[in-house]
């Protein structure tokens, strides 16, 4: 009997011992690295894992910026039908009761973190130089009311933003520069992203930050982004592959080369001409076709946005066949405005009418700029009319008239750069500089060794 017992009380005491190692087993536990005391990282899937309610609100343009506006946004695959409601804004709430509904197109998408679902609408027959009201969703799950502002359809004075880089700790470091340019100037109608928006392609995460710095003004601010080379990847035969995230989450013109969708292409802003070239591919054949867009090109002014730059800025990093082949063009058309990223640097120049400038009244001024925090050492030389290192900057660029302003500002607002083009009919454009004159140049130097104190006096 007491054998027996012994035996009970022995298989009760495994019993016990296996279900507590099962219980200990389910337990969630700290990943492994983790030391008692330190915080664990929470995991980028789920910090950037899409829901039913909308996020990565973006507006674009596919169509005339005076009549239409288009709608990108992101949610979960279990959302496969979604809507726009749109109203003219008004001062009141009543508004929504005035709201139309349009269906989007949903397009599927599977990154490194998962499956999700974009969703996009373009918005037409809308009323010129007026400010409009939208939401998006499914009927159940929305977005807020944001609201945007339609163009005119004539020339008028406006501002946009244009952005180098932005590529590297987009959360921590590029978020505040893309905020303090809607500080610095908020009546903007566009922000330029001159391609290298994120650093790895396929890398979902960093998508997820770079929505995340702009948040909601790219809700209210339509973005004009050209790819960079860290859009990009060469498969195995060498073949160029876009970042599968791009035209899911653009909702760009179809209007460039035809097999250059969604990345050259070209809009017409109240007397502005804004091209967007694709620098990592099929460059000769868009040579071609800027020179047909800008043969008939009624707008006074034409600013042209492309990752790398015609001059580089960077040691080692010369783009001749680029040159070779795009500036003549440029020139050739009178492009007023060349903005260009790549070289993690600033650098801008003078009017230039380079070897292939077969105009001799024309005259181009390009710029180099960087908006993240990833920095190259500047290589100075004759072109460069400022400079600058170690800098994160964005650039307000006014139109006004026969005027185009431009400053270049770094991330606290502070004006760096300044100059102003003038118009002048049958000839070259005057360049005024407006550089601040009691802002230094921003270049890292070795800072002056201190002469050695005097001996003290015994
Ligand atoms: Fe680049």
């Amino acid at each position: 009997m007491n054998s027996a017992l012994t035996r009970v009380r022995l298989l009760g005491a495994a019993a016990l011992i296996a279900v507590a190692a099962f219980v200990i087993a389910q337990t969630p536990r700290p990943a492994q690295t983790q030391t008692p005391g330190t915080p664990a990282r929470f995991s980028e899937k789920e910090a950037h894992r899409p829901t039913p309610i909308p996020d990565r609100v973006i507006l674009t343009w596919t169509g005339d910026p005076a009549h239409t506006q288009a709608i990108t946004w992101r949610t979960d695959p279990s959302v496969t039908k979604s809507v726009v409601d749109f109203a003219v804004a008004d001062g009141g709430p009543l508004f929504v009761k005035q709201a139309r509904r349009v269906d989007a197109r949903t397009e599927a998408l599977t990154t490194d973190l998962g499956a999700a679902h974009y969703h996009s609408a373009n918005l037409s027959g809308l009323e010129p130089k007026t400010l409009y009201a939208y939401r998006v969703g499914d009927g159940a799950n929305w977005s807020e009311w944001f609201q945007f502002r339609t163009a005119d359809t004539s020339p008028q004075p406006f501002s946009f933003v244009y952005f180098g880089d932005a590529q590297n700790d987009l959360k921590s470091l590029w978020s505040r520069v893309i905020r303090d340019s809607y500080r610095q100037a908020s009546d903007i109608r566009f922000f330029v992203h001159a391609g290298d928006l994120i650093n790895s392609r396929t890398r979902d995460a960093e998508w997820g930050e770079w929505h995340t710095a702009g948040g909601w003004l790219n809700g209210m601010v339509p973005s004009v982004p050209t790819p960079g080379n860290h859009e990009y990847s060469r498969d195995a035969a060498g073949k160029a592959m876009l970042t599968p995230n791009w035209r899911p989450q653009f909702t760009l013109p179809l209007n460039g080369p035809a097999r250059l969708p969604e990345t050259a292409y070209y809009l017409d802003y109240q007397g502005v001409r804004i091209v967007s070239l694709n620098s990592n591919e099929r460059q000769e054949e868009q040579a071609t076709w800027l020179a047909e867009v800008l043969r008939d090109n009624p707008a006074q002014w034409t600013v042209v946005t492309f990752h790398h730059p015609i001059f580089s800025s960077a040691r080692g990093r010369d783009n001749t066949e680029l040159r070779r082949l795009w500036q003549p063009v440029l020139e050739r058309s009178r492009v007023d405005l060349v903005l260009q990223g790549h070289d993690h640097t600033y650098a801008r120049s003078n009017l230039q009418t380079g070897a292939g400038a077969l105009d001799p009244v024309g005259g181009t001024v390009y710029v180099v700029s960087v908006s993240g925090p990833k920095m190259y050492n500047v290589e100075r030389l004759p072109w460069m009319a400022r400079m600058a290192e170690d800098t994160q900057l964005y650039q307000v660029i006014t139109v006004d008239g026969n005027r185009l302003r431009y400053a270049a500002h770094t991330a606290t607002g502070q004006v760096y750069d300044a100059f102003e083009l003038r118009k002048r009919p049958g000839r070259a454009n005057q360049l005024v500089e407006r550089v601040p004159k009691d802002v230094p140049l921003r270049l890292r130097v070795a800072p002056p060794v201190p002469a050695a104190p005097p001996a003290a006096p015994r």
